[in-house]
């Protein structure tokens, strides 16, 4: 007896099996007699069943803002930073509050159920903080929601930078995190990553900084993070986002540094939607991409994670809290075009993010937390292909979303009743 069975879907590894559930926890993955007694049943034959999506990088206190106080101009950063730092000061925590759970449904109709989200400390009001710390607890059934505490505008550049983070974690946020390249110097942006690795250290959290996010091919502050991990046993708990100036640096300095982020267990986010229009907005021609070299650090055995970074927000006008379309823009940019490539591109935003945010009982095993996503399509290249219907989406033993196919009826005389997009390359 099952409180839900997901019946003959195909897993991301290519096996068929039927995923019988009790309570919030997966109880059986295998070939489940007929007639085995269950609450309800969702029929997956020929659809592929994943674990749910996760995504290790977004900005939930200014998301679904786009357009306030006014469209970022210039399309940049620095624009962003500056029109964030208007609209969190006019924004009222009833008003982010009500944007971030809009978002959080939005994420729960796409199958994704995890998500690290940084908030920025900057203000002495820290009403970002007040938000998201509601966000968290009432999404808690359903998503988990885990903060970062983000100083924005600098740990030392901005006032009271430190002691606001500070408060911060003190209120309970989980992770530490730090832009060191937006410091005032290089020298101060090092002191901040030993700072906050250290503080890290003291309190036992994971760290992940918004890291060398820049075209300077010589920011190279994962350097220092690579140390101050390796250094204080942060091996594992670790993350640096973004990574952009990589793309820029020297091969021969490349070649150095990715075995020292190998050595440090120190995870990659990149966030291919963010970067790809973000960076190389100071070049003419040719213009960089931006990406972080994401390829090249799988190479060395580093945990490499597609993020989303931002959906309608002063830094990005578009979004849909569909990590298939992060992995299907990662694709493209890295140029993970080989089928084993683009299977791994759906292992990043799945599996790969789960182990970035260090969830427990992530996957579809026995024992597994029930939480999982049906999709309309017959294996993972076809889903990022595709970015299909999600069918069905479970969330610890509960169906919380459910669309219809997506196939397009046509009425011509002799032709097929639908468009097929479906063709698996299983
Ligand atoms: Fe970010």
């Amino acid at each position: 007896m099952f409180d839900l069975i997901v019946k003959g879907g195909t897993l991301p590894d290519g096996r068929v099996a039927d995923i019988g559930i009790r309570g919030d926890r997966i109880a059986a993955v295998e070939a489940l007699p007929d007639g085995v007694e269950a609450g309800a049943v969702i029929e997956a034959a020929g659809d592929l069943v994943s674990p749910p999506f996760v995504d290790p990088h977004f900005h939930m206190d200014a998301t679904l803002s786009y357009g306030q106080p006014r469209i970022n101009a210039s399309g940049t950063l620095l624009e962003g930073i500056a029109l964030w730092g208007e609209l969190r000061e006019q924004a009222s925590v009833e008003a982010m509050v009500e944007r971030a759970l809009a978002y959080c449904d939005w994420a729960v109709s796409e199958g994704l159920l995890a998500i690290r989200s940084h908030v920025d400390t900057t203000p002495d009001h820290l009403n970002t903080v007040t938000a998201l710390l509601e966000v968290r607890e009432k999404v808690r059934d359903y998503i988990d929601l885990q903060l970062v505490a983000f100083p924005q505008d600098g740990l030392y550049r901005a006032p009271n930078g430190r002691e606001n983070l500070i408060r911060a974690l003190d209120r309970g946020v989980d992770v530490v995190g730090g832009i060191p390249h937006f410091e005032r110097t290089m020298e101060e942006g090092s002191r901040s990553v030993r700072d906050l690795a250290t503080l890290a250290a003291e309190r036992g959290l994971p760290i992940d900084l918004h890291c060398d996010e820049t075209d300077d091919p010589l920011s190279r502050h994962v350097e220092t993070l690579t140390h101050e991990v390796r250094r204080l046993g942060l091996q594992g708990r670790a993350a640096g986002s973004h990574l952009t100036s990589m793309h820029s640096m020297d091969n021969y300095y490349v070649s150095k540094l990715l075995p020292l982020v190998a050595e440090a267990g120190l995870a990659a986010i990149p966030n291919p939607l963010i970067n790809i229009v973000l960076q190389g907005r100071h070049d003419t021609f040719p213009k960089r991409r931006g990406l972080t070299r994401v390829k090249e650090m799988q190479a060395h055995g580093i945990t490499v994670g597609w993020g989303q970074d931002c959906v309608r927000d002063p830094w990005y006008s578009l979004g849909t809290a569909d990590m298939l379309d992060v992995a299907f823009m990662g694709l493209h940019v890295a140029q993970m075009t080989h089928p084993d490539e683009m299977r791994r591109c759906f292992d990043m935003v799945t599996v790969q993010n789960a182990r970035i945010l260090g969830l427990r009982d992530y996957g579809l095993a026995p024992g597994c937390t029930a939480s999982l996503v049906v999709l309309d399509a017959g294996d993972p290249v076809e889903a990022i292909r595709l970015r299909p219907a999600r069918l069905a989406v479970v969330s610890k033993g509960r169906i919380v979303a459910r669309s219809p196919r997506g196939d397009a009826g046509l009425t011509l005389p002799g032709r097929p009743k639908a468009i097929r997009r479906r063709h698996p390359t299983g």
